[in-house]
């Protein structure tokens, strides 16, 4: 009966070091990715645009750019697209899906972040 005890002890200490094995495993990596400052968002190449956020995620012609949502004006967060242009809800500036501006005031255009896909493909990577 005592041997059994011990045994069953043996068996719970094993899968709780299991856990916390794959826990820090996990948490360790988490920590890696914020350390570099990347930031990962889901990426469907067949969306044109998305927002996230500081970002602006545009995939044509078989790639992918990343711009800043921050308009070069002074810098109102753009979150939306009018036909096939970002216009800032502030004064009416316009970037094209290339980030080229195309109506002041701005007269600089997006700012493009560093990025890059995902090993799996799933999502992008950006340097922040
Ligand atoms: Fe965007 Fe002024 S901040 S147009």
């Amino acid at each position: 009966m005592k041997s059994r005890r011990a045994f069953l002890k043996i068996i719970v200490a094993g899968i709780a070091s299991f856990f916390i094995f794959i826990w820090n495993k996990l948490t360790l990596n988490h920590l890696k990715t914020a350390v570099k400052g990347e930031k990962k968002f889901p990426f469907n190449k067949n969306k044109t645009v998305s927002f996230n956020g500081d970002y602006i995620i545009v995939s044509q012609n078989n790639s992918t750019t990343v711009f800043s949502s921050h308009c070069t004006h002074l810098g109102c967060k753009i979150d939306k697209l009018e036909g096939d242009r970002f216009v800032c809800p502030c004064h009416g500036s316009e970037y094209d899906l290339n980030g080229k501006v195309i109506k002041g005031p701005a007269y600089k255009n997006l700012e493009t972040v560093p990025s890059r896909i995902s090993e799996d493909g799933n999502g992008i990577i950006i340097e922040g």
